[in-house]
């Protein structure tokens, strides 16, 4: 699945007054210098991560394989054959890593805790030393003054649960709830944010029906019973945390994406792109608000309601205290008779730019005004909002001085956190800001060459070199620019 948008330009308001429109964000800079202050005191900035990108020590402590060991370590899964088994040694150096991301001024460390480190059999056999790595981990934020916001699911399956069927086999909800439960029982006392997923679309759509990650496996029926099952452990793994954690504040992720016709003015792609939204935007959400999935403007989603047991429906909702939106480009969607998305298809991101700099290194388009669009399209759900993503990958080199000169990430994140303040400015109920990513990392069927970090991490010698742009969200935090 490919994900992709176009860059439109728009009128802004700020202070409750509306502007003339812009030709270029760089304007809006211009005359609204960024400044943390403006995003209200208790807004929170913070790094993202996630463990199969970052962890390494693929085999250590006792931690068993994951869907993700398993499927880098075959040929030809990833593009330039790397595997999770270092990463980025995060396992080792997580404490030199959350030193830094607390001297760059950051209030927040998102990361996720590896099933497989928990429970190497997928369930009930408890790894102390699993429980110890992750202790260190959020002792080490606590200590830094970081809060630890904790993922509970970031693609990282136990293949032992693979083997049976994964997020495909219906007993996924039992065994879910199960590491929920340990999650919660072990870390709860000191961790009080919790997001139960990361963006089930991406690992559903990518791991079952297109076949591009994780566990590799293709199919309709497959996808099907995987969103329903993963929907179900969503609000079950929600329900799991308000019981066992006292003062939770309980979320999941979603990705996001700002969909337009290609001709607005043709009703075959109004169509197009009502079915891509309802794919990308709301099957998820939708269901954990009580809506049901959107199967009317997707006809093939019917085939869903085979696996919806009575019972279920009642099941699927659960009162989330916020979303995490993530969102990296817009998507123009198009009529096609030959359907990997059920009669939408994406139209090309270079198909939409002028100028080549406007594609990161993952050929997606930089399309601030998408992440204003997609915020404000899910300020209609009515649950406050976080971004929990939002980044990108640049071809960064590294000087003989050991410095990274990324501009084009430093104007990426200016011209983002414009539109998110503009949304926000607009009465948008926007409580924080979490970047992707840290450091340079695995980045999936990608593996090492795209590097999304604001660190540079040299994976010879895993030694981190802070890039320019973590100079400047350092001065952003702490207001020296
Ligand atoms: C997200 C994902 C992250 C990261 C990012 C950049 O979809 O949650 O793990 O890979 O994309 O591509």
């Amino acid at each position: 699945m490919q994900r992709r948008s176009f860059l439109k330009i728009g009128t802004i308001a700020t202070a409750g007054a509306l502007l003339k429109p812009f030709n270029s964000i760089a304007q809006i800079n211009a005359m609204n210098e960024l400044r943390r202050q403006s995003f209200g005191a208790n807004f929170l900035f913070g790094t993202a991560t996630a463990a199969a990108q970052i962890e390494g020590a693929w085999a250590e402590d006792g931690k068993s394989p994951s869907i993700w060991d398993v499927f880098s370590a075959k040929e030809d899964k990833t593009i330039d054959g790397g595997t999770t088994e270092f990463a980025c040694d995060f396992y080792h150096k997580y404490e030199e890593d959350i030193a830094l991301m607390a001297d760059l001024g950051f209030d927040v460390f998102r990361f996720s805790i590896a099933w497989t480190r928990i429970l190497p059999y997928g369930t009930e056999h408890v790894n102390q030393r699993g429980i110890d790595f992750y202790n260190k981990v959020i002792d080490a934020c606590l200590a830094k003054g970081l809060q630890p916001w904790v993922t509970l699911y970031h693609w990282d399956l136990p293949q032992i649960l693979e083997d049976k069927g994964g997020w495909t086999n219906r007993d996924v909800i039992e065994w879910f709830s199960n590491y929920v439960e340990v999650c919660a029982e072990s870390f709860g006392d000191r961790v009080k944010n919790w997001m139960v997923f990361n963006e089930p679309m991406a690992f559903t759509g990518l791991g079952y029906l297109g076949g591009m990650h994780a566990p590799g496996k293709r199919g309709m029926s497959k996808f099907l019973k995987s969103v329903h099952y993963v929907s179900m452990c969503q609000a079950e793994g929600g329900r799991i945390l308000r019981r066992l954690v006292p003062k939770a504040n309980i979320g999941t992720t979603f990705s996001c994406t700002a969909v337009e016709p290609k001709d607005p003015a043709k009703k075959r792609h109004v169509i197009a792109a009502r079915k891509a939204d309802a794919m990308f935007n709301r099957l998820f959400i939708e269901p954990a608000l009580g809506m049901g999935y959107p199967i009317d403007d997707v006809p093939v989603f019917k085939g869903i309601t085979k696996y919806i047991e009575p019972g279920d429906k009642e099941k699927l909702k659960f009162d989330f205290d916020f979303i995490g939106l993530q969102n990296y480009f817009r998507t123009v969607a198009k009529f096609s008779l030959w359907p990997p998305l059920m009669w939408a298809n994406m139209v090309k991101a270079e198909k939409l730019v002028e100028n080549k700099d406007d594609l990161t290194a993952m050929g997606w388009e930089v399309s601030p005004k998408g992440i204003y669009d997609v915020i404000m399209q899910f300020s209609a759900y009515n649950v406050p909002m976080i971004i929990t993503e939002n980044g990108a990958a640049f071809e960064d080199h590294l000087t003989s001085e050991g410095k990274v000169h990324d501009e084009r990430r430093i104007q990426f994140f200016k011209d983002y956190l414009s539109y998110v303040l503009k949304a926000k400015d607009e009465g948008a109920d926007l409580r924080g800001y979490f970047l992707w990513t840290f450091m340079d990392n695995f980045e999936w069927a990608e593996g090492y060459e795209p590097r999304f970090g604001i660190v540079y991490n040299d994976y010879e010698t895993q030694k981190r070199y802070p890039k320019d742009s973590a100079l400047w969200w350092q001065g952003f935090l702490k207001g020296s620019i």
